[in-house]
Order: C-alpha cells, then sequence, then structure tokens
C-alpha cells in the first residue's frame, strides 16, 4: 500500500468516526425548537456568511430554527456619526423619532443580508441544493416601556404578545423564522426591542429545547467554577447578585429567564471561530457557556448521614444477586466514594466511584435508581455526575462491572473491554460473579 492510500485511508476512517460520533446529537435534535439570537454585529463579514451556512445545515437536519439578532450599536454607531445622542440606562435607551428611523435602517440592513445568505446556492458551498425560506412578519405585539420618574422612553419598547402558534406553523412547514428585535403595538407603532430579551421572550414562549445567544468573544468571563462549561442556574444567581452590570450579566439574567420559563438549555457561545455554532451543539464539551434548567431533584456527594438510606436501596439488589454484598458498615466506611440523587429530602439513587490514580481509572459501582424513579433519565444523570467527578480527578477510564444491567451501561457510551484484564482485577474484590466487564473512555 502506498502512502497515499494510506493518508487517505486514515482521512477517511476519521471522517466515518467523526460523522458516528455526531449521529447521538442529530437524533437528540431532530424536529427540536432552538432560538438562535446573533448578538454580534458584523452583518457583511464573512463571519456572517459562514454562520448562516451553518444554521442552513443544522435546520436541514431537522431543527426548527427562529433567529433574531442584535443590532443596537450599529445603530449607536451611526446616530454618533450623525452627531445625535442617546440616552440609555437600565430600561434601555430613550428612543426618539431620529433613533427609530436609523435603528429601521440598520435593522432592515442586516434583515436583508440574512434573507440574501439563506437564498445562496451557489454550487461547491455548504449552500448547494439548499432551498430555505426564511418568514419574517408582525409575530411580536409591543407596548412602550414608558415614562419612568418623569423620563419618556418613547419608542423603546418591550415584548407584549408572540404569536407562538402561526411561528410553530411556519416552522412545521419548513421555513426558518426570522424575527428582527422591533415589535408593533395595537395603535399601529412600531417599537424597539432589546435582541436578547426578545429572544428569551421568543424561546419561553415556543417551549424551545435550546436557547443560543452568540456573542462578541470578549463577553465571556474566563471562569466559572466547578464547571467550566456547564453552569447551574444557582451558580448563575450568585454570579449575578455577585457582579456589577455588564453586558454579559444581561444576556445572563435573560439565559435564567429562559431556563425558569422552562427552555432546558441556554447557550452562550462567543464567536471566536468559524463553525462556532457546529461546535457548541455537536461535540462534548462545546466551545461556551451553557446553562441548564435547575432540577428540584439534585446531585450531590454523599454525607455520613445517607448510609442508611444507600443501604435500603442498595439491599434488595444484594439480595436477589444483582450487587455483590456490601452491608451498611462497609458503606459507612466507603461514604466518601458515594454520590447521591435527592428528591425533597428522599435519597432515590446512589452511585459509588473507586479510583486507582496510578492508571487513570475509576470504577462505578452500586448505581442504582429507586424503581419508582427508573426510566426517567435519573440513571443517566447520575452516571454523567460520576463521569464529570472522575473527570475532574483526571481519571481516563471508567469501568463497570455488571451483571444484568449490560445493555444499559452499552447504550450510555461504555463498551466491552478488550483489556486482559490485569488492572481490572486490581480494582474488584470480587471476581467470582461472572460479571461483564465494560469500559467507558472519558474525554476531557
Ligand atoms: C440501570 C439503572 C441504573 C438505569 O436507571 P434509569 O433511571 O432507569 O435509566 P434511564 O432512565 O437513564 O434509562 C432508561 C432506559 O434504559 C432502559 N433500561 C433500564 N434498565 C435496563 C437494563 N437493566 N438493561 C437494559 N436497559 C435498561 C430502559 O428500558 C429505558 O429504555 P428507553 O430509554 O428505551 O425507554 C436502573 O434501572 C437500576 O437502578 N437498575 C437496578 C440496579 C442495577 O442493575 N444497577 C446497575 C449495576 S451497578
Amino acid at each position: 500500500m502506498n502512502t497515499h492510500s494510506e493518508s487517505s485511508l486514515t482521512s477517511q476512517r476519521t471522517f466515518i468516526k467523526w460523522f458516528r460520533a455526531v449521529g447521538p446529537y442529530i437524533h437528540a435534535f431532530k424536529s427540536k425548537v432552538f432560538v438562535i439570537c446573533i448578538s454580534w454585529e458584523e452583518s457583511e463579514s464573512d463571519r456572517l456568511r459562514f454562520l448562516i451556512n451553518d444554521i442552513a445545515l443544522i435546520q436541514a437536519l431537522g431543527i426548527k430554527i427562529v433567529i433574531t439578532y442584535d443590532c443596537w450599536s450599529k445603530t449607536k454607531a451611526q446616530l454618533a456619526s450623525m452627531g445625535h445622542n442617546v440616552s440609555y440606562d437600565e430600561r434601555g435607551p430613550v428612543v426618539d423619532t431620529v433613533t427609530l428611523q436609523c435603528f429601521k435602517n440598520t435593522l432592515g440592513e442586516i434583515r436583508m443580508n440574512i434573507e440574501a445568505l439563506f437564498s445562496s446556492n451557489v454550487p461547491n458551498t455548504p449552500m448547494t441544493n439548499s432551498k430555505i425560506k426564511i418568514l419574517s412578519g408582525n409575530f411580536v405585539n409591543a407596548k412602550p416601556v414608558g415614562i419612568h420618574n418623569g423620563k419618556d422612553y418613547k419608542n423603546s419598547g418591550l415584548v407584549n404578545k408572540i404569536d407562538s402558534e402561526i411561528i410553530l406553523k411556519a416552522l412545521n412547514s419548513f421555513a426558518i423564522v426570522l424575527i428582527p428585535p422591533l415589535g408593533f403595538s395595537s395603535t399601529g407603532e412600531s417599537f424597539y426591542l432589546n435582541a436578547e430579551s426578545l429572544a428569551q421572550g421568543l424561546s419561553s414562549e415556543l417551549g424551545a429545547d435550546k436557547l443560543l445567544f452568540l456573542v462578541d468573544e470578549n463577553l465571556l468571563p474566563t471562569s466559572f467554577q466547578p464547571y467550566p462549561n456547564e453552569i447551574s442556574q444557582k451558580t448563575a444567581r450568585e454570579f449575578l447578585e455577585r457582579q456589577k452590570q455588564s453586558e454579559f450579566s444581561e444576556i445572563l439574567l435573560q439565559a435564567n429567564t429562559a431556563c425558569e420559563n422552562g427552555v432546558q438549555r441556554v447557550h452562550i457561545i462567543p464567536s471566536t471561530l468559524d463553525g462556532e455554532i457546529l461546535l457548541e451543539l455537536f461535540t462534548q464539551n462545546g466551545l461556551g457557556l451553557m446553562l441548564t434548567k435547575e432540577n428540584l431533584n439534585y446531585l450531590r456527594k454523599a454525607k455520613y448521614e445517607d448510609a442508611s438510606a444507600i443501604h435500603s436501596l442498595i439491599k434488595p439488589y444484594e439480595i436477589d444477586g444483582t450487587l455483590s454484598f456490601r452491608g451498611k458498615l462497609k458503606i459507612e466506611r466507603d461514604i466518601k466514594n458515594f454520590s447521591v440523587l435527592e428528591h425533597d429530602g428522599v435519597i432515590y439513587g446512589c452511585a459509588g466511584l473507586l479510583t486507582n490514580k496510578d492508571k487513570n481509572t475509576g470504577e462505578l459501582y452500586c448505581l442504582i435508581i429507586h424503581p419508582n424513579y427508573q426510566g426517567k433519565g435519573e440513571g443517566g444523570k447520575m452516571l454523567d455526575y460520576v463521569e464529570g467527578e472522575a473527570k475532574l480527578k483526571n481519571l481516563k477510564k471508567l469501568l463497570i462491572k455488571t451483571t444484568s444491567a449490560e445493555h444499559w451501561f452499552l447504550k450510555n457510551g461504555f463498551e466491552k473491554s478488550t483489556d486482559q484484564l490485569t488492572d481490572i482485577n486490581a480494582l474488584f474484590e470480587d471476581n467470582t460473579r461472572n460479571s461483564k466487564i465494560l469500559v467507558k473512555t472519558l474525554k476531557n
């Protein structure tokens, strides 16, 4: 075999591996509603072209897309060049007639650019063969911000009502819905709307599965602990309490409101790279910050007082032979290894993690979800949590020894171990049960 064919074989294998790795996301996202808010303003740049190509691609995968965009900075710059000052405070800008006209001009220009880019289907580009329809309209009813402390915000508006029924109809007929941040009142007037707040309103009203904010790369703070890529609503709230108002905090506030209104995940994605939206949606670690809807059930490390509850969960499976015998004393002794799922003070799930630092390997054991809670994704959440813990410990592999849930683990990314059991045996105390040994490689 010559070098050329070897390298082309390698690239074919890489392609196949990559394409298959994306499969679970494609299946999961099909028919889901995503609201995208483009919060950076380079309306004529290549970046917008690339982004539109990528949005067209994800729409072709069956994702229903609603887009809105920000054009306030551009409007402000134009007003400044005209020598027209705009007063702005936490309620938003005062939008007088000149400001509104300038805003409509920028908004119209960006809208037409977006529509033009979606209409392209030039050969040898990602848009070849695409036949995308864009729909816009008077879907958003607005009301004036009004007069506060004597200050009249004029044509600055707030979302009053969203015609979700008609938007969903458009999405179901395979159109992309483009909603500029302009609302119309029942008196026939137009109102400036804050794009991020509009995106939040749209995602909440449509029951969207995801809300994506594409923001300027300098907007995101560098660190969120303990998980840099994903934060809970609690972390977001704590951040908002600590930090001064900023562009980022305004977006995070809208993201948190969307989660409170039922949106499962909000992604804040820095527009640093070509393909940022693909990286965020189709790779395990993504690129930006993901805020997940708070679950009243919560996952935490076990405490000594949890030993009895863990023992009650495990005991029936010790009796029927699913798990090897441990007993309460051993659970108490190893309590630091355990994590639990709790709802209203009731522990209904547990899992243990044993670590072997030398070999970069961990063993997951005693993963139990109480029968009343099984089949609702709780086992998957517990597994994700233990995987997160294993990653924080820099473990590279996770092993499981199972007698009755082999298929569940295979479905959750484990594979049959091809190891000669040498390192595995070091981890296990009991090798007499003829269990299946499965392994999952942990990606950081
Ligand atoms: C295995 C277990 C942890 C899964 O938890 P869960 O919360 O029910 O799992 P999820 O809701 O994330 O997944 C449910 C899916 O897995 C399937 N599933 C559940 N247990 C399974 C098993 N033992 N084998 C194969 N598939 C299984 C369900 O049928 C369901 O399939 P669907 O999505 O196609 O409807 C839970 O069933 C359990 O506690 N089992 C008993 C103890 C055990 O065997 N633990 C593992 C050994 S350490």
